[in-house]
């Protein structure tokens, strides 16, 4: 299989927003868009978007993870957008639908069909800049993506940028493309001046998070990562692994961590990021001002693992599922 998001299933599930109310969702050709060039989404970046997956057990049966809190979290983004909101109820009913209609793409555990929804404005008016889009359209897409953990002995090198933010001290919380576009110039520079793998964003000395994934640290069996204050994005896999890491004993922590305490503790930690397509990546060195620090043995820790495998477990279905975040799709 090609890389991640690159390949899609021949349909998406579109619902337009016209003259107040939703259209009915239907399945149509996935590989062309009709956009006029003066769309509201293209000029204003008013879009957001979701990334979520559908498992396939053992015996067929397949699973939504959490399309809840993937769908509370795109209502957030279209209410930050002044974009139409869409029902909890229809999203579901979408991301189902795509699932069921293209159950035969759904490689086995632990490859998943990547569902993307996108929420874009669609009013045709370029003059339009400072007023709310009245037409919206929103598309469900689905990937079929293969196994991201062929490289789970990889841990990755993360520059600390302390100057630039990823996005505002509240748009964090948006998932929208113009956070992933103002982060972009930083990741690119520090890959190409400090083969780094990511940016860790850092403004004033604040540890957030990376252009796409959320950071922890694990130092004295404590979990640390960022509370949720709107400047980052508020993770499923990161609410997932705190809930997780309790289970298993771990103390967590929601704080302010700042670069200060992270490069002190970082020699004697495991530190990873955390997102849905890779679940965990574990964090080997990172890079502040020029100097390399790395992190415990640089190798991937024992807690940062027994944490990626508890998670799998539930997702894949052999662990217990005590919180009901699967939501069942049926058989395929
Ligand atoms: C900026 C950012 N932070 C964190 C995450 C992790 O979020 P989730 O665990 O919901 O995939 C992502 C990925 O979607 C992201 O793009």
């Amino acid at each position: 299989m090609s890389g991640f998001g690159s390949q899609f299933a021949p349909i998406v599930i579109r619902a337009d927003f016209i003259d107040g109310s939703w259209s009915r969702p239907l399945a149509v050709a996935s590989d062309k868009l009709e956009l006029h060039p003066a769309s509201h989404v293209l000029h204003y970046a008013s879009s957001c978007f979701e990334g979520l997956k559908a498992f396939r057990r053992a015996d067929g049966a397949v699973h939504l993870f959490r399309p809840d809190m993937h769908i509370q979290r795109l209502q957030n983004s279209a209410r930050h957008l002044c974009l139409p909101v869409p029902d909890a109820e229809m999203v579901m009913a979408m991301l189902k639908q795509v699932v069921t209609d293209q159950m035969a793409l759904i490689p086995e555990f632990p490859g998943a069909l990547y569902l993307r929804p996108l929420l874009y404005a669609s009013d045709v008016n370029i003059g339009s800049a400072g007023h709310a889009s009245n037409n919206a359209v929103l598309l469900v897409m689905a990937s079929p993506v293969g196994d991201y953990f062929g490289g789970q002995d990889k841990t990755l090198r993360l520059m600390i940028e302390t100057e630039h933010a990823r996005t505002t001290s509240d748009f964090g919380q948006v998932k929208s493309g113009g956070n992933y576009a103002a982060a972009l110039q930083h990741i690119v520079r520090a890959r190409r001046d400090h083969q780094c793998d990511q940016v860790l964003f850092c403004p004033a000395g604040d540890v957030q998070e990376t252009g796409a994934a959320n950071f922890f640290l694990l130092h004295d069996d404590t979990l640390i990562t960022k509370h949720l204050d709107g400047s980052i994005l508020p993770g499923v896999t990161r609410d997932s692994l705190l809930q997780v890491a309790a289970d298993l004993g771990l103390q967590v922590a929601q704080r302010q961590l700042t670069v200060t305490e992270l490069l002190h503790k970082a020699p004697h930690s495991e530190a990873f990021l955390s997102g849905t397509a890779a679940v965990i990546t574990a964090v080997g060195t990172l890079i502040s001002d020029g100097q390399m620090v790395v992190v415990g043995d640089g190798g991937v820790g024992g807690t940062t693992r027994k944490l990626r495998e508890t998670l799998l477990a539930i997702q894949s279905g052999n662990g217990t599922d005590h919180r009901d975040w699967l939501v069942d799709c049926g058989h395929g």
